[in-house]
């Protein structure tokens, strides 16, 4: 072993965050955990999710939220623990209307232009947020010494789909309209995000995130011609400015559905981030050969898979890793969230193919 290795061995006994701090790590397998493992389908998230009343409450219940994050750790034993919480927390504590509709999802007062992000920009979000920070601080008191603790935020363009759209959509055509009619507008209410998503992560981190990931769940929605306004620059705006601040707090990268060109330019600009998370739509033996040179990759199970049987969530999860020659900067984990229906044997084979592989 190196000696750059062993000092980062050394550092923690955390096996995600040796990755994403050494970049090319010595572990007997990769870390794994899932987006969205504390959810819809565990029996004790449905019954604390009851307990608390609306989703939101949940989310702004530190104590249930706590819960609720270590749910899965003690389940499955996951080697990252996500603080339970919703991307569009941050649109509701700058003072936009938010519900949850069940059946339909979130909704949204939408704002009539981007302009109209203006009359937020200027609110303090940290009092409504306050309880986020407190059950990080709580998860952080009752996780095992070896769970990474991650926090995480949803990418400007993200947030302001939901704001601009006020509920989910396929095309997000009418908020890409915006962005042709007056871009310089778009542009402004990204930056306006951006700021309150770094205030936010640092919150986070101050609470005990060792680690943030960033969701830009709604990137390949965006035209080539606007990716770099709309997509990159939003996204190494933050990167920069929390690294300013945070130099050792890894920063993972969820631009999903993005070309790989995007891919190959996030990757090669430079060291504000560590990592990509990549969704399932990407050839991971392309990614292991030309991003992983330069970032951790993350991913990238299909997570249609879960839905299968034991033997075909552990064949297709060991055809996974053999695509990955260089597993010590790598982290397993699904191309996008865990679907509700998913057995939960699935998910323990899953991590067990991952962990005698
Ligand atoms: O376990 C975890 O991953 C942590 C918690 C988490 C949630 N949402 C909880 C949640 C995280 C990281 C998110 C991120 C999030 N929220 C994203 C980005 C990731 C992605 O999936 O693309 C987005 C786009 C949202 C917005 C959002 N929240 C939608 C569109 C929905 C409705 C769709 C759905 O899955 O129900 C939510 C609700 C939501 N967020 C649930 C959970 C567990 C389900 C709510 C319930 O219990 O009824």
């Amino acid at each position: 072993m190196g000696l750059l290795k062993e000092k980062v061995n050394n550092l923690n006994n955390k096996p995600m965050l040796s990755v994403l701090q050494s970049k090319d790590c010595d572990l007997p397998h990769p870390p794994v955990w899932m987006m969205r493992q504390a959810g819809r389908y565990l029996p004790e998230y449905q019954n604390t999710r009851k307990q608390a009343g609306g989703f939101l409450d949940l989310c702004y219940n530190s104590e249930l939220a706590a819960e609720v994050t270590l749910q899965p750790i003690r389940r499955f034993g996951f080697d990252a623990a996500i603080i339970f919480a919703d991307i569009l927390l941050l649109p509701h504590a700058i003072g936009q209307k938010v519900w949850f509709e069940p059946g339909h999802g979130p909704r949204l007062t939408p704002l009539t232009t981007p302009e109209a992000i203006l009359d937020f920009a200027d609110n303090d979000i940290h009092k409504q947020l306050a309880p986020v920070y407190k059950a990080l601080q709580l998860v952080r008191e009752q996780l095992p010494n070896t769970t990474t603790l991650l926090g995480f935020c949803g990418a400007p363009w993200t947030v302001a789909c939901y704001m601009l759209n006020g509920e989910g959509s396929k095309s997000w055509a009418e908020v890409r309209h915006h962005a042709y009619t007056n871009p310089k507008a778009m542009a402004q209410m990204l930056d306006v995000l951006a700021s309150k998503s770094v205030e936010y992560l640092i919150e986070q981190i101050k609470a005990g995130a060792d680690a943030v990931q960033i969701f830009d769940s709604w990137a390949g929605s965006v035209p080539p011609d606007l990716v770099d306004l709309l997509v990159i620059k939003p996204l190494l705006t933050i990167t920069t400015k929390l690294k300013e601040q945070y130099p050792d707090v890894p920063i993972i990268l969820f631009p999903k559905g993005v070309s790989k060109e995007t891919l190959l330019k996030l990757a090669t600009s430079g060291n504000s981030f560590e990592c990509l998370a990549l969704d399932e739509g990407v050839n991971l033996e392309w990614a292991a050969e030309n991003l992983q040179p330069h970032k951790v990759i993350q991913g990238n199970l299909d997570n249609a898979i879960l839905l299968t049987t034991p033997k075909i969530v552990a064949e297709q999860t060991n055809k996974m890793l053999s695509k990955i020659p260089k597993k010590g900067a790598y982290i397993v984990n699904l191309g996008h969230g865990v679907l509700p229906q998913t057995p939960i044997e699935n998910v323990t084979t899953f991590i067990e193919t991952v962990r005698d592989f």
